[in-house]
């Protein structure tokens, strides 16, 4: 490898040498950003009664009004574009043929209509399947010997992606379920985004999880539980992630998303600053943005941060590159960091304190940024500040609150320390070469 002085051209070769070179992604060519969307789970569930609750049940009647709202409500300009199915949508019994059907009653229209109703809107359909005997919902599994002929009906039926749930499988049916079904779905011809929940149910790490192996065969991967309607469960799986950053983030990249699952925003359990805690963070992560809400209903402030455009450019960076806990400091204040493409990057100060706003006090030379000036843009206030490395500032983060950057170019950051598989010839250059 040479390095040269070309920022750019440095860093990308850095970074190759630091992914194993085996990590590659299913080769369907979607999703090389995050995907977004909404999906139906957190705030719906298995809500199959129709006769008391028919706006909220797992109907068509659902699908079609989320369909409504993002194509009407200016989600989809973002990129929501998904609207995803999730378990309680199938008919009990198998038709006989063999193949699943959605519930008569729930569903009058069929899958495949409402993926056309989908589709004339501009948007994509995703479904729900589980690779053991019965959905984790009790409804019917795909079970090795279904798994060709369940690919094949979601294919006919114009779905864009499915989630493949674990209930119901052990390990050894599960290492063979999960790359036969990616098999099965690119052997039907359609291109359609492959989420696979196995190493959610193998603990989420290696040994037992294989991540080179799910970059080659699925698009995202839920690698933990199931996200809960509180500030608590968001807490939890943000210490998971960034616990275990130093394994999931060589996982990631365009093609292949670690899934720390759905964004609550718009629901009950979060404030508007825990709102923006998340938003922020799924960006930092490189997360798929899958809403589970009610767009129907949703307030301005919630749809004003699910629609923040810079949160959403950060997120979508192409490099795909996920982020990284940088600071944990010992009065609960945290920073996190993102490389982004066109040499800029993000930060996020992120407070764990339950008392006032606290004043925290950096530098971005303390962040390892390299000499220059920089032009930071607050992602939530919308306001520029120019910065030099050696500045000292203030940002003013609320309890269980972010505030968030986008720094523009220069941008740098020392890497070294990172990433100790690159191979670096600076050492001792005034200007580090590792330039973001
Ligand atoms: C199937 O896999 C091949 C080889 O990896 C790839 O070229 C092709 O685009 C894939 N097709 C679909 C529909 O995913
Ligand atoms: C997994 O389930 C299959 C039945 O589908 C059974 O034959 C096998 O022994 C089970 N394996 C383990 C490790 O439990
Ligand atoms: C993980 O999967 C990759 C690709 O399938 C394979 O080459 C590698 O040997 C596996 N690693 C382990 C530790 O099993
Ligand atoms: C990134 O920075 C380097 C060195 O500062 C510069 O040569 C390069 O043109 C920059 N790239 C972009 C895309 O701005
Ligand atoms: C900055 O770099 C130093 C030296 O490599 C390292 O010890 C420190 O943890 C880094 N700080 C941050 C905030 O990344």
């Amino acid at each position: 490898m040479f390095v040269s002085s070309a920022g750019m051209h440095v860093a990308v070769l850095l970074f190759a040498a630091a992914l194993p070179l085996t990590t590659v992604a299913l080769d369907n060519g979607l999703m090389k950003t995050p995907p977004m969307g909404w999906l139906a789970w957190e705030r719906f569930r298995c809500d199959v009664d129709c006769e008391h609750d028919p706006k909220n049940c797992i109907s068509e009647n659902l699908f079609i009004d989320m369909a409504d709202r993002l194509a009407e409500d200016g989600w989809k300009e973002l990129g929501y574009v998904y609207v995803n199915i999730d378990d309680c949508w199938s008919s009990m019994d198998r038709d006989k043929e063999g193949r699943l059907q959605s519930d008569p009653k729930r569903f009058p229209g069929g899958i495949h209509k409402l993926a056309r109703y989908v589709h004339d809107r501009g948007l994509k359909l995703g479904i729900y399947g589980d690779m053991g005997t019965h959905t984790c919902g009790g409804y019917p599994g795909t079970p090795l010997d279904k798994i060709k002929i369940d690919a094949q009906t979601f294919a006919d039926w114009e779905v864009d992606m499915l989630k493949y749930d674990g209930c119901y499988s052990n390990v050894t049916e599960q290492e063979q379920g999960y790359p036969l079904m990616s098999e099965a779905l690119n052997a039907t011809g359609r291109p359609i985004g492959y989420s696979c929940s196995w190493p959610a149910y193998q603990g989420g790490l290696p040994p037992k999880v294989n991540y080179t192996q799910l970059g080659k065969i699925c698009n995202l991967w839920r690698n933990y539980g199931d996200i809960q309607d509180s500030w608590d469960s968001v807490l939890n799986v943000i210490d998971w992630f960034f616990n275990n950053q130093e394994v999931l983030i060589p996982a990631a990249g365009p093609g292949r998303w670690n899934d720390p699952d759905m964004l609550l925003i718009g629901d009950f359990g979060l404030s508007m600053d825990q709102s923006r805690a998340q938003m922020a963070l799924w960006a930092i992560m490189a997360a798929p943005l899958f809403m589970s809400n009610d767009l129907r209903t949703i307030s301005s402030g919630a749809r004003s941060i699910l629609q923040n455009k810079m949160a959403i450019t950060i997120n979508q960076d192409p490099m795909g590159i996920q982020g990284r806990r940088i600071v944990k400091e010992k009065n609960g204040i945290e920073v996190f960091w993102r490389p982004l493409s066109s040499n800029a990057s993000a930060l996020v100060f992120f407070s764990r304190r339950k008392d006032m706003p606290f004043r925290y006090q950096t530098s971005l030379s303390k962040l390892n940024y390299t000499t220059g000036s920089y032009k930071a843009f607050d992602v939530f206030a919308e306001k520029t500040v120019m910065l030099k490395d050696s500045t000292d500032f203030v940002v003013s983060v609320n309890p269980s609150g972010v505030v968030m950057w986008y720094l523009s170019a220069p941008a740098k950051r020392h890497l070294r320390q990172f990433y100790k598989g690159g191979r670096s010839r600076d050492e001792g250059n005034a200007i580090p070469s590792f330039i973001l």
